[in-house]
């Protein structure tokens, strides 16, 4: 099972019970993504972070925010921006 987040961004357990895909009632254990009030998505847990090439993203510390508000300059991860921004979720 692998989460698409946009275009760009793919999860996937690093490791960890997964259920199978399609299966009714299937999860990660151990990861959770929180989506915080206009701001980035919390992760926590075992994960791999992969670009669009598939190629895994070093990730310094967990959890770690991914932005959404596209302002960031340390993209994927927040820096905070979207504080600045004016961002409002949808
Ligand atoms: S969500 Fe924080 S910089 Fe974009």
């Amino acid at each position: 099972m692998v989460l698409q987040l946009n275009n760009h961004l793919t999860f996937s357990p690093s490791s960890g019970i997964l259920g199978e895909e399609g299966e009714k009632g299937g999860f990660m254990s151990n990861t959770n993504i929180k989506i915080l009030p206009n701001g980035p998505y919390l992760v926590e847990g075992e994960i791999t972070l992969t670009d669009a090439a598939g190629q895994p993203v070093a990730i310094a510390k967990t959890p770690f925010a991914l932005c959404r508000c596209g302002h960031s300059k340390a993209k994927p991860f927040c820096d905070g921006a979207h504080k600045g921004c004016g961002f409002e979720a949808a």
